[in-house]
């Protein structure tokens, strides 16, 4: 299946509307059913115990549903890690920032581009960078020039997409029977059209730069992208 990338309701719809929120409501779910915040964890989990990062930065958070899932699977992360959450829409759910809160962390939101944000940002050792149904939006010239970027900024970076194959096509077109709202469906169909297959995401990383790669699907419907800094490569100025 060829990738083929179309605008995404969700991004068009500003985040009080009552339907971008229902849509936020089926994502929790969809990422429950897609298992992405555990598997993201178990990727994250060699590093976390080798090299815990200072701050994690969740790319396109969304209502940070999803952070909060992988805090909860990752038991032994210090609540001194830094937590933000960045997402060019308002969508960050107060109920999940307290819930943070209440596991002694203190998420910082931030409103912007990702990439851009990412580019004016300095480069902080111990920065995690995470991703959870987001690089998908994204041309493949964008993502190699936001790679060089992350390459720049973070010792670790993980990525959960939707695997574009024939088993998640089938499932995303299913979703209505979970209640999912016409902008859900519309959306996962896109998004499993927009997803990734084989080492696509590894080709668009820069070469040569002291990381190792880990690419492969996950689970059933998911595609898993882990890219860490080996020990012996220059650590971020
Ligand atoms: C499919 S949702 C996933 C949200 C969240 N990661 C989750 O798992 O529930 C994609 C998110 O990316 C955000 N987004 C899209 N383009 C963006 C951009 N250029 N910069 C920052 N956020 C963006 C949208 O607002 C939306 O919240």
């Amino acid at each position: 299946m060829r990738r083929q990338l179309q605008p995404e309701l969700l991004d068009e719809l500003p985040a009080h509307d009552p339907a971008a929120q229902h849509s936020r409501r089926d994502l929790r779910r969809i990422n429950r059913c897609m298992g992405n915040a555990g598997l993201v964890a178990a990727s994250l989990s060699r590093s976390l115990r080798s090299a815990p990062p200072k701050r994690i930065v969740d790319l396109g958070a969304g209502d940070g549903a999803f952070l909060l899932q992988l805090v909860i699977q990752l038991p032994t992360l210090s609540p001194g890690t830094e937590l933000i959450l960045v997402d060019r829409a308002n969508a960050a759910d107060e109920r999940v920032l307290a819930e943070l809160r209440v596991r002694g962390f203190r998420p910082q939101v931030e409103l912007a581009d990702a990439w851009d944000w990412l580019r004016t940002r300095p480069a902080q050792p111990g920065t995690w960078v995470v991703a959870n149904l987001f690089l998908h939006h994204f041309a493949e010239e964008t993502l190699r020039f936001a790679f060089m970027s992350l390459s720049e900024k973070a010792a670790v970076c993980c990525a959960c997409e939707p695997r574009r194959a024939a088993g998640p096509l089938l499932a995303s077109r299913l979703l209505g029977l979970i209640g999912a709202n016409a902008v859900t469906r519309h959306d996962a169909v896109v998004s499993v059209r927009a997803g990734f297959a084989g080492q696509e995401l590894s080709g668009l990383w820069p070469a040569d730069t002291g990381w190792q790669l880990t690419e492969r699907r996950a689970g059933w419907f998911s595609h898993l992208f882990l890219a860490e800094k080996n020990a012996t490569a220059a650590p971020a100025p």
